[in-house]
């Protein structure tokens, strides 16, 4: 076998090299096999990866002993490095044979260097990868333990609330005993605050509720004026403080809906009008039937809401420049997801000072459940 021959079974093994930290090392010791030397080095031209070299004793090209043969490291003519081998008289065969060397180590540390950077490109992505899956699965835990939460603890409040609405009703209206003027008085505060206080207790619940999307419609058939009146009643201590003048147009309709959700629709527009309006002022309801809808108004003449605030205001957290105590920005919002669950529509009709009338259409009946569960 000739040097040549040599040298082609030496390629193949070259090739075969994986190309790890010893790769230099690995590299001139076969070559070593067609050429011999005393020493071999890989360059960069970047002086800090002096990172293949074997037997390396010179720190730079210039302190490589002679004899040396030396070559570019070329890739697609870009010299990036070089090549030499030391210790010997070379041969034109040997001259030959290293040219041939070192353009495939050239190719190969390419290829290296390539792989190295795919590779770490690919391992960054799939960090990234695995980290943001990681994240959006706490985000995700985190949003069900809020939800949770919320709807536990809001169940737990109401409770205990009912309770104190309950007896500040029966110490009020005097079942238990004649009252003073003064407690006559602090028995209503205590009331008002327990309904304000129910009031939001109920909004963040309906709230989580809806991004849980657990909100489902329990339809029943009632009286339109019996759920208002009902509303009302709960309403009525903050009315009464307020010296709001009421009045009502209930026409007699039936409606199938969600009772509770339909009465909290009106308790969130009524008790809106009463916060927004000021004392003395004026608040209707009225209800009638339009085609096969029902039309349900809650107008006051307080300080309105300015064509701005009109396009938001059914966003969550959305509020007014003056900020009312007693108020979270969500019951409007829940409203409006009430209103569409029902597959209804909700307006706004507002001048600024003149005051704002919401108007409410929904459907007489769902009649849209029995066509879906038909098909
Ligand atoms: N009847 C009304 N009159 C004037 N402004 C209103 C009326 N109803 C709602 N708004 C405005 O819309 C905002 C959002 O209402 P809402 O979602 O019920 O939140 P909140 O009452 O908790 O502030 C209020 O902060 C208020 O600025
Ligand atoms: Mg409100």
């Amino acid at each position: 076998m000739n040097k040549f021959e040599k040298f082609t079974e030496i390629i193949e093994k070259i090739y075969a090299i994986n190309p790890d930290e010893n790769f230099g090392d690995k590299v001139f010791k076969l070559f070593k096999e067609a050429v011999d030397f005393d020493e071999g080095y890989i360059f960069f031209s970047n002086p800090e990866r002096l990172e293949y070299s074997f037997n390396p004793r010179a720190a730079s090209l210039k302190e490589i002993q002679e004899p040396a043969l030396k070559e570019n490291l070329e890739f697609k003519n870009l010299v990036f490095g070089t090549i030499a081998i030391s210790g010997k008289a070379f041969t034109q065969e040997d001259k030959k044979i290293f040219r041939t060397f070192a353009s495939i180590i050239s190719n190969l540390i390419k290829d290296i260097e390539l792989t190295k950077v795919v590779k770490m490109q690919i391992e960054a992505l799939q960090q990234g990868y695995i980290e943001t899956r990681e994240h959006s699965q706490k985000i995700k835990e985190a949003d069900k333990i809020k939800t949770k939460f919320f709807s536990h603890t809001t169940h737990e409040l109401r409770t205990p609330l009912n309770s104190i609405l309950g007896f500040s009703e029966l110490l009020g209206n005097e079942f238990a005993g004649k009252l003073n003027k003064k407690q006559k008085e602090y028995v209503e505060d205590i009331k008002i605050s327990g309904i304000n206080l129910l009031g939001l207790i109920n909004e963040i619940l309906d709230m989580s509720k809806i991004e849980a999307n657990a909100m489902k419609l329990n339809l029943q058939t009632f009286q339109v004026s019996l759920a208002v009146n009902e509303v009302i009643n709960t309403v009525s201590p903050l009315i009464i403080k307020k010296h709001i003048n009421l009045s009502k147009f209930i026409d007699n309709i039936t409606l199938t809906a969600d009772y509770q959700k339909f009465q909290q629709i009106l308790f969130n527009l009524l008790g809106n009008a009463v916060k927004y309006t000021q004392e003395n002022g004026k608040i209707v309801i009225k209800a009638k039937q339009e085609q096969q809808n029902l039309i349900l108004s809650v107008k006051d003449n307080g300080a309105g809401i300015d064509k701005k605030l009109q396009k938001t205001i059914f966003k969550p957290f959305t509020q007014g420049d003056k900020i009312a105590s007693n108020s979270t920005g969500l019951g409007l919002a829940i409203t409006n997801e009430l209103v569409k669950l029902h597959k209804g529509k909700i307006t706004i009709k507002s001048e600024p000072e003149k005051g704002a009338e919401f108007i409410v259409s929904i459907p007489l009946a769902q009649k849209w459940d029995l066509y879906r569960s038909l098909h």
